[in-house]
């Protein structure tokens, strides 16, 4: 088969922005955006299992990801009709309601924009996709999952908190972090903060390996 090559995000890009008909009304990308950290994530499809379970996922979170001013946003290659059609039928039978925007991408222009479109999975269907996109727009964290495997709804918190935890501590998150659990500062950059540092009461592994409580 021959590769196909769409463009796709990189970590630190600015998020490209798009116009898109929307479950809750036309919106610009850019303007959900401002201010608010954005979850992005695309599914294969309505009406398929995996995915109905993984969106009810993210509307059941809809106060955490509030109140850590985060937006949530889906998208699929599918019409507007089946989005409204299938978040009606999700409602009537489990009362779970999709409250945040599912990107219309008929034409597939979204997807191919976000690298959601991967020929190899599919050539119509974008893979399980997440972007966790910073109020400045910036794209700080990017998962792909195949369209046979659903995705992780503690994983995503998870990260979402270590990004804000980091950048708010400007420090690391270290395997398996926690809300709660001690961070990593960063490295002396001096022998006087090395020193200092050799002389405190961090958790400390080696010079430049030290953990602290938040
Ligand atoms: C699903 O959501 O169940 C699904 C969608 C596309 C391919 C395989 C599974």
């Amino acid at each position: 088969m021959e590769n196909k090559v769409y463009s796709m995000p990189r970590i630190g890009d600015m998020a490209p922005d798009f116009e898109a008909v929307t479950t809750t009304g036309k919106l610009q990308f850019s303007e959900y955006n401002r201010g608010s950290w954005v979850v992005f994530f695309s599914h294969p499809a309505d009406f398929t299992p995996v995915c109905t379970t993984e969106l009810s996922g993210f509307a059941i979170e809809k106060n955490f990801f509030a109140e850590h001013n985060t937006k949530l946003m889906g998208l699929s290659i599918d019409s507007i009709h089946s989005h409204i059609a299938w978040v009606n039928a999700v409602q009537e039978k489990t009362g779970v309601l999709f409250e945040f925007p599912i990107v219309a991408d008929i034409s597939m222009e979204v997807a191919k924009l976000y690298g959601m479109l991967q020929p190899g999975e599919s050539e119509t269907a974008a893979v399980r996709a997440v972007f966790i996109i910073d109020p400045e727009g910036k794209v700080r964290l990017i998962m792909y999952y195949p369209l046979n495997v659903g995705r992780n709804m503690a994983e995503i918190k998870r990260v979402l908190l270590a990004l804000q935890t980091s950048d708010e501590h400007k420090v690391a998150i270290p395997l398996d972090w926690q809300p709660g659990d001690k961070v990593i500062i960063p490295a002396p950059k001096t022998v006087e903060a090395l020193t200092e540092r050799k002389n405190s009461d961090l958790e400390m592994v080696d010079w430049y390996l030290a953990k602290k409580s938040l």
